[in-house]
C-alpha cells in the first residue's frame, strides 16, 4: 500500500490540526509505515480509505489512534543525565528555600508547595526521576523544614496509552535497565509478574493529566519548574511561540523552564533570561511587575 502525495497532504494537514505535529515531505516514509495498520483496518485496505473515514468519524477513538501512531514516546529515567543533575545540585536547595520562604511569609495563601510540570511526560519515567530526587533531597534536608508532599509533580501527554503506562507505574525489565541505578531500583520499585512497581511514596506526589499542549493550557495554573523535554522538535514555530508563551505566562518569577538538548527559547517572542548550569540551561522568565517572591540563584 503506497501513500500518494495528496494523501500525504490530507493526513499531515490532519495529524497538524488534532496535535501539532509538523512533518515535513521527507517523511511521507514515517507516514505510510505508521499509519499502515489503521489505514489496513479503519481504511478498509487504503489510505484513502481512512482519510474519508477521519474526515466523517465524530468517534475521537480513530482521532486517538492516530495520535498514538504518530507520537514518538522514546524516554527513559534520567535522560541526558545533566538535566537531572542540575535539578538535584542546583534547583532542588532552590526550591527548598522557596517553600521555607513561603511557608514563612504571606504567600502562604498562595500555598507553599512547589509546583513542577512534566509537559510531554511519555511512560512517566521523567516525572519518576524528579520525585525520586525530591525524595532523597527531602530525606537529606528534612530537618530544614521541608517535606516530600511539599512538591507537586504534575505529569502530561497526549497519549492515553503512555499515561496509562505512567500511572500504572509498571516498567519492563529493559525500561527499567535504562538509566536506573541498582541502588535506586531496589529503593524505589518491586518485582511483580507484570514488571517493576514504583513505590507509592512517589507515586503520591505526582498527579498525570491528558493534556494537549498545542490546545490552551493557561488554566493548569502557575508553576515553579517547567520540564518540555524533546517535543517541541516536532512543532514548527508557530507552534512553539504559542507554547512557549502560555509557559512564560504560567512560569513563577522565580522558576525555571527546562527544555531538551536541541530546544531552545530564541525567536520565540518571549522574554526568558537563559543561564548554563554546567552543561544544562536553564530559563526564567522575565516579568514585568512581579516580585512578591525573593529571585533565588541558581549555584554554578
Ligand atoms: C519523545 S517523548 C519525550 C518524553 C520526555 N519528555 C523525555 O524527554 O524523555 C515526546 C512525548 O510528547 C508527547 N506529545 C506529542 N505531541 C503532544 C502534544 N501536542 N501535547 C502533549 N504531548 C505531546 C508524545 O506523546 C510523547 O510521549
Amino acid at each position: 500500500m503506497k501513500l500518494k502525495p495528496e494523501e500525504f497532504t490530507a493526513l499531515t494537514s490532519y495529524i497538524y490540526k488534532i496535535c501539532g505535529l509538523s512533518i515535513g515531505n521527507e517523511k511521507q516514509y514515517l507516514v505510510e509505515q505508521r499509519l499502515f495498520r489503521l489505514a489496513k483496518t479503519a481504511g478498509g485496505g487504503s489510505f484513502q480509505g481512512l482519510i474519508d473515514k477521519l474526515k466523517i468519524n465524530t468517534d475521537p477513538r480513530l482521532r486517538d489512534e492516530v495520535i498514538e501512531a504518530m507520537t514518538t514516546n522514546e524516554t527513559s529515567f534520567f535522560r541526558d543525565g545533566h538535566p537531572f543533575e542540575t535539578f538535584r545540585e542546583s534547583l532542588l536547595p532552590a526550591l527548598e528555600q522557596m517553600i521555607v520562604q513561603r511557608k514563612k511569609s504571606a504567600i502562604q495563601r498562595r500555598g507553599a508547595k512547589v509546583r513542577i510540570w512534566s509537559a510531554a511526560a511519555s511512560t512517566g519515567q521523567e516525572a519518576y526521576s524528579l520525585a525520586m530526587l525530591i525524595h532523597e533531597h527531602v530525606k537529606a534536608n528534612g530537618h530544614k523544614g521541608v517535606a516530600l508532599e511539599d512538591f507537586d509533580i504534575l505529569a502530561t501527554d497526549i497519549s492515553s496509552s503512555v499515561l496509562a503506562q505512567a500511572i500504572g507505574g509498571c516498567y519492563s525489565d529493559m525500561e527499567i535497565a535504562r538509566g536506573l541505578s541498582a541502588e535506586r531500583r531496589a529503593k524505589y520499585f518491586t518485582k511483580t509478574d507484570s514488571g517493576w512497581a514504583v513505590s507509592n511514596e512517589l507515586r503520591s506526589i505526582i498527579e498525570f493529566r491528558r493534556i494537549n499542549i498545542t490546545e490552551p493550557f493557561t488554566t493548569l495554573g502557575g508553576f515553579d519548574v517547567i520540564l518540555c523535554r524533546n517535543i517541541l522538535i516536532y512543532f514548527d514555530d508557530e507552534t512553539k511561540r504559542k507554547i512557549m508563551r502560555q509557559m512564560h505566562q504560567l512560569l513563577s518569577p522565580e522558576g525555571f523552564l527546562m527544555l531538551g538538548a536541541c530546544e531552545n527559547v530564541q525567536g520565540m517572542g518571549v522574554d526568558f533570561e537563559s543561564m548554563t548550569h554546567k552543561s544544562t540551561i536553564l530559563h526564567r522568565a522575565r516579568k514585568a511587575g512581579t516580585g512578591s517572591d525573593p529571585k533565588l540563584t541558581v549555584k554554578k
